[in-house]
């Protein structure tokens, strides 16, 4: 009955597919929202339509639904064929697939009607919670007995990333999510700040962050057609991930009375992230130096670096909004959730879609149905996203030199209006970028040419 569940890599393309989906969903969500900071009164009579519980389902969807599955599926390909051996099952696979979406279908249907933990980042009520977590179990148990069988000798940086990515949510998400308390999935009083944002931070760094990381690593190299730089410096940039990323969520909450040392330790390892950021990118470029032309010709790679340029600005500003000084006027306005566009959809997103172009041929063994569609959703995407940075920014600046003066939220609110009336103008763009992808994706799996040597290629990689 349940054939095509041990079809080879057909687990990756269903968690492809659903990144997909879930992007357009989030993209809509997104996109009311948007319309609702300008006209709060638009669709006034529908309660699941109002910005506070679209926000939250905008958010997971994106996160929780787009990128990370799109790059779970990616890594699900490239484990066995880095390995060069086979996915150890892919049924198991499947039950991950099955669990995780369930979990992200609980945002849509569930937030939308109040059913929520109303933690930021950890809304998953605990039935959600243990949804993700049994995903989770799937995968590690599934890459580590791959990992087990494996062919090949060497374990190549990207299949670290892979494999610890699922070590760290396994533990990191049910802490943060509070999951020994199913009620509330909270700590009481202040206590709970520094769970909730021990996950609201571990789940960019230690969810997406790796995992994007690893499908660069795997991308890059293999469209250069030159092996990867330097090995030893990606595994010291992967060590020093794990060392810094874990424990400086107390940067999100800097301007509470958090312990002291607390406060100190995060901002003195959120300066020295600049170190594994760094190793990343410039391990990533030396191997890409000498083969601009393959990479920027190349649609997938093209949005793959792209990634990591975004990858370069984000962590510039997140060091300096660590800086208590420049906190003070960053906090709390739209200079975060700027920050937040570009981490997650310039960083995350761009390489999770590159990643997801660059495999889906591989996978099916068909070119692409339109390599120019993966351009036009680069296009799209990066005057979007460009617009997204610029507008939050300068909203944000405006909001908080006005607080820092002693101006009221209420009074400052109308200057705002053509900051947010540009956002939800440029969502258009990114909104459009997910349709384009989804039906790019959909005609490829249907009608995408035969590649020549693509069976040979795919027996090779399977093999
Ligand atoms: C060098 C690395 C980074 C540092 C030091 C850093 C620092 C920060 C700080 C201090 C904040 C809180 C700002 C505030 O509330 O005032 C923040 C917010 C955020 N960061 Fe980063 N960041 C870094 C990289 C990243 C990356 C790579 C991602 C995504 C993969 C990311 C995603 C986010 C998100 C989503 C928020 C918004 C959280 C919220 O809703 O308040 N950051 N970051
Ligand atoms: C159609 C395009 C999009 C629009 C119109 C849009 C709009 C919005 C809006 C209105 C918010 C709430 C901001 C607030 O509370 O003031 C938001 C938050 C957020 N969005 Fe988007 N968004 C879009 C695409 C994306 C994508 C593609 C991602 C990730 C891949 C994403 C990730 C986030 C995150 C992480 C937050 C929370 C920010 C924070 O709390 O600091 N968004 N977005």
């Amino acid at each position: 009955m349940f054939k095509f569940a041990s079809k080879p890599q057909s687990a990756a393309l269903a968690f492809m597919v659903a990144g997909s989906v879930w992007f357009v969903v989030g993209a809509v969500y997104g996109f009311m929202s948007a319309i609702h900071l300008v006209a709060p009164e638009f669709l006034p009579h529908v309660g699941a339509l109002v910005f506070g519980r679209e926000r939250p389902v905008h958010v997971n969807t994106m996160l929780y639904g787009f990128v990370g599955p799109m790059l779970v599926g990616s890594g699900l390909y490239y484990l066995p064929a880095l390995l060069r051996t086979r996915l150890w099952s892919e049924p198991l696979a499947w039950a991950a697939f099955f669990f995780w979406n369930l979990t992200v279908l609980s945002g849509p249907v569930g937030f939308a009607f109040g059913i929520t933990q109303g933690r930021e980042y950890n809304e998953y009520v605990w039935l959600a919670d243990v949804s993700l977590v049994i995903a989770v179990v799937c995968l590690i148990v599934n890459s580590a007995l791959t990992i087990a069988n494996r062919q090949e000798d060497q374990i190549y940086v990207s299949i670290w990333y892979f494999m610890a990515t699922f070590l760290w949510t396994a533990s990191n998400y049910p802490l943060g999510n509070v999951m020994w308390h199913p009620a509330t999935g909270a700590m009481p009083g202040l206590i709970d700040s520094i769970f909730l944002w021990f996950w609201g931070h571990n789940l960019p760094g230690l969810l997406i962050t790796p995992l994007a990381t690893g499908a660069a690593y795997f991308v890059i190299p293999r469209v250069a057609r030159t092996p990867l730089n330097s090995h030893t410096l990606s595994l010291l940039g992967f060590w020093l991930l794990i060392a810094l990323y874990s424990h400086i969520g107390g940067h999100h909450v800097l301007q509470s009375p958090i312990p002291n040392w607390l406060k100190t330790v995060s901002v003195v390892d959120s300066i020295a992230m600049v170190l594994p950021v760094s190793i990343v990118v410039i391990n990533l470029w030396m191997t890409a130096r000498n083969f601009g032309r393959r990479i920027w010709g190349d649609p997938a790679a093209r949005l793959v670096m792209g990634g990591v340029v975004w990858y370069i600005v984000t962590c510039i500003q997140g060091p300096l909004q660590s800086l208590p000084f420049l906190q003070r006027v960053t906090h709390f306005n739209n200079w975060t959730v700027g920050h937040a566009h570009i981490a997650m959809l310039g960083f995350g997103g761009y390489i999770a879609l590159g990643a997801m172009w660059h495999i889906v041929p591989l996978i099916t063994g068909r070119e692409l149905y339109s390599k120019k569609l993966v351009s036009l959703q680069f296009g799209l995407v990066t005057f979007g996203l460009t617009g997204f940075f610029l507008v939050l920014t300068a909203a944000g600046l405006v909001q908080g030199t006005a607080w820092h003066n002693g101006e009221t939220v209420l009074r400052v609110l109308p200057q705002l209006v053509p900051f947010m009336a540009s956002r939800a103008a440029l969502g258009v763009f990114i909104f459009t970028a997910s349709l384009v992808g989804l039906y790019n994706l959909l005609m490829s799996l249907r009608r995408g040419e035969e590649q020549e040597g693509a069976q040979l290629q795919r027996a090779e990689d399977a093999a």
